[in-house]
């Protein structure tokens, strides 16, 4: 049985038990619209931990105002379900309320990283990232942290942040996990009309081109950068934010490619914002 915990007291108490009993806890922080890419972050969790918690809270401080926070999907009882399906001991769904007590006024700011990618297009998404993401971790202390490669960039700036604020965390991250025919996972996903999901498929095929494009032995990034946006263009309706590559430390572009990069773009299909990336070694 998977216990739904929704308060911050509640959760802290548990985490207290499992810490007496010596238990190692796994925690996969997630907005909830659980998919499979979620799921391989509890199952490693699962594998690697005595006690695995989940966290199931749509942000609202990441999310800007032009945003989709009153649309993103939300079905607790489902994400209940598949959290325990993939080995969840916990289910941790705070309310606003309990998150963001009244008179709320303390935030994590990080300089660089978080301007870089997607930073430039949604203006203090970050922030409000790496707030939660630390309140998350005061409250569940995790020996683990799961994330996605998906969000690059989130999985930079969290892990940065571990270590310079001593989160005590060991912060983990874990391939994408993609559809058949190559679309990244996403809670997003699930917006997507017919036409939408066949266009979708750019973001992917981009990346692809993109890492043949340096396997063929090129090395200037904005040739790399533009067969990507050629095969984007092809999609007439993509509002393209960025096409990148970037070091995978620093997120900053590079020019000529040298050792490992991150091939990532972001782009609009109707109201959608879609994401995606690749590492890419020479
Ligand atoms: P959410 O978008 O729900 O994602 C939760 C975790 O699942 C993130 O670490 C994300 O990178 C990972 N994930 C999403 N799609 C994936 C895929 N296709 N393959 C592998 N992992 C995938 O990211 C957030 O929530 C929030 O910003 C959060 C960290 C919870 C803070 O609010």
């Amino acid at each position: 049985m998977t216990r739904l915990v929704t308060t911050v007291e509640e959760m802290q108490a548990l985490r207290e038990s499992a810490r007496v009993e010596g238990k190692t806890v796994g925690f996969v922080p997630t907005m909830g619209a659980l998919h499979e890419g979620h799921l391989s972050l509890v199952r490693r969790a699962r594998a690697d931990n005595d006690t695995v918690v989940v966290s199931v809270y749509v942000n609202p401080f990441q999310f800007g105002p032009q945003e989709d926070l009153q649309r993103y999907p939300r079905d607790l009882p489902a994400d209940h379900k598949l959290a325990g399906s993939a080995g969840a001991d916990f289910v941790f769904a705070p309310t606003d309320a309990e998150m963001y007590p009244a008179g709320f006024q303390t935030y994590v700011e990080q300089f660089t990283l978080p301007k870089r990618l997607c930073g430039r297009f949604r203006p203090g998404h970050f922030r409000g990232v790496l707030t939660v993401v630390l309140k998350l971790f005061h409250i569940v202390r995790p020996t683990r942290s799961y994330f996605g490669q998906k969000d690059y960039q989130q999985s930079v700036v969290i892990r940065r942040m571990a270590g310079d604020l001593h989160c005590g965390t060991e912060v983990v991250t874990l391939p994408i996990v993609r559809e058949e025919d190559g679309l990244a996972m996403s809670s997003r996903n699930r917006y997507l009309g017919v036409r939408d999901r066949k266009d979708a498929l750019c973001l992917s095929e981009a990346l692809v081109i993109g890492e043949a494009a340096i396997r063929n032995g090129e090395r200037k990034a904005s040739a790399i950068v533009d067969a990507m946006r050629e095969r984007i263009g092809r999609v007439k309706r993509a509002r393209i934010d960025y096409v990148a590559c970037v070091d995978p430390e620093t997120l900053a572009a590079v020019k000529t490619v040298e050792g490992t990069v991150v091939l990532a773009l972001a782009l609009h299909l109707g109201k959608t914002r879609l994401i995606d990336n690749r590492l890419v070694a020479p």
